[in-house]
């Protein structure tokens, strides 16, 4: 049956802004963050401590690490692709951080420029630094079903990649669908395979709503027993990496579905909601999810 709670991963501040053209102003990031974690979100993905070349958006990821390090109520995980970041991470008083691997070469290459194989080594060197100062460890894996270079991305593959993260000591791993291309039928074949070698408590759900498919998505992979899912308010976000990526799965849209469903979240909808208007009005673009749209005519 469908789990009867189910952990919200928050990736708006960080997946949603990353591939925003106009620089959002720290102060703006740091106020989502804070009225996120006070929608009772329990994690709230907070920024990426990488490239400043590769993503410009991140720039500031120190300042606002710095401005939301004592803020209680939520864990607020970064992004770090390699020892350095996650060095920066730490002094900025990161305590919890992610690492992201992909199933597809090509997008390993166009996303942290190397391969698969050396994106692991240094990850290992990575989950290492954070075992010794016990900080917990995600792991993503990217592109599980489609990459926007190589097409189709055959399941063992993305349980391979799981298991080397879940084998290096990450306490959870999120399947991401990169591109948005997966449907429920390319799904079940995935989760499979992944589920065959890390246990299903352990794996997220990541999904980018490009072709609309997301809760269907969600929905299966809830069946097949995932209770925890990744998700972004207002439906922001895309990969600068992976053209043609769109936001991801709208927050707002995942509660209401999980409220349908009697499945418990802890997240306040209605302040949600609000939350959505802001971030959408500095934005200057209409929100994303459906309810926000729905319910905001009512
Ligand atoms: P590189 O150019 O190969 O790095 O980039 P390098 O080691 O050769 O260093 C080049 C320069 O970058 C040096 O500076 C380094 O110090 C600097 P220079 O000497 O030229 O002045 N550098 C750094 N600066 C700040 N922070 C760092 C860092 N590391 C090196 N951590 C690198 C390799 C991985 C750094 C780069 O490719 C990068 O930052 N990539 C990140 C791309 C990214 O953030 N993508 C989006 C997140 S993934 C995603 O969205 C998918 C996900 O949502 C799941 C899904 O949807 O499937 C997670
Ligand atoms: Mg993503």
């Amino acid at each position: 049956g469908i789990p009867k709670f189910v952990k919200i991963v928050e990736v708006g501040p960080r997946d949603g802004l990353q591939n925003e053209k106009n620089i959002v102003p720290t102060a703006v990031k740091v106020e989502l963050i804070h009225r996120l974690v006070s929608c009772g979100l329990p994690v709230v993905e907070a920024t990426s401590f990488v490239s400043p070349k590769w993503v410009p958006q991140l720039a500031d990821a120190k300042d606002v690490m710095e401005a939301v390090r004592n803020l209680e109520g939520a864990r607020l995980p970064v992004l770090t692709p390699n020892l350095k970041g996650f060095e920066a991470a730490i002094a900025a008083g990161a305590k919890e951080v992610a690492i992201f691997a992909s199933a597809s070469e090509s997008f390993s290459k166009s996303n942290i420029n190397c391969s698969i194989e050396e994106s692991l080594t240094r990850y290992r060197a990575v989950a290492l630094a954070a075992k010794k100062l016990s900080i917990p460890v995600r792991g993503y894996v990217s592109c599980v079903v489609g990459c926007p270079v190589e097409g189709a991305i055959s399941p063992s593959k993305v349980a391979y990649v799981a298991k080397e993260l879940y084998d290096m000591g990450c306490f959870e791993i999120s399947l991401g669908d990169t591109i948005g291309v997966a449907t429920p039928g390319a799904i079940v074949p995935m989760l499979e395979a992944v589920m065959a070698v890390v246990p299903v408590e352990k794996l997220a759900v990541h999904f980018h709503d490009t072709y609309g498919q997301s809760l269907p998505n969600i929905l299966l992979s809830l069946q097949m027993g995932i209770s925890t899912i990744d998700s972004s308010v207002a439906g922001l976000g895309g990969c600068p990496y992976a053209k043609g990526a769109s936001g991801n799965v709208a927050t707002e849209d995942v509660v209401y579905m999980l409220n349908g469903l009697g499945v418990k979240t802890n997240v306040d909808l209605g302040k949600l909601m609000l939350v959505g208007d802001f971030i959408s009005n500095r934005l200057g673009r209409p929100s994303g999810s459906k309810t926000a749209i729905a319910l905001s005519r009512v």
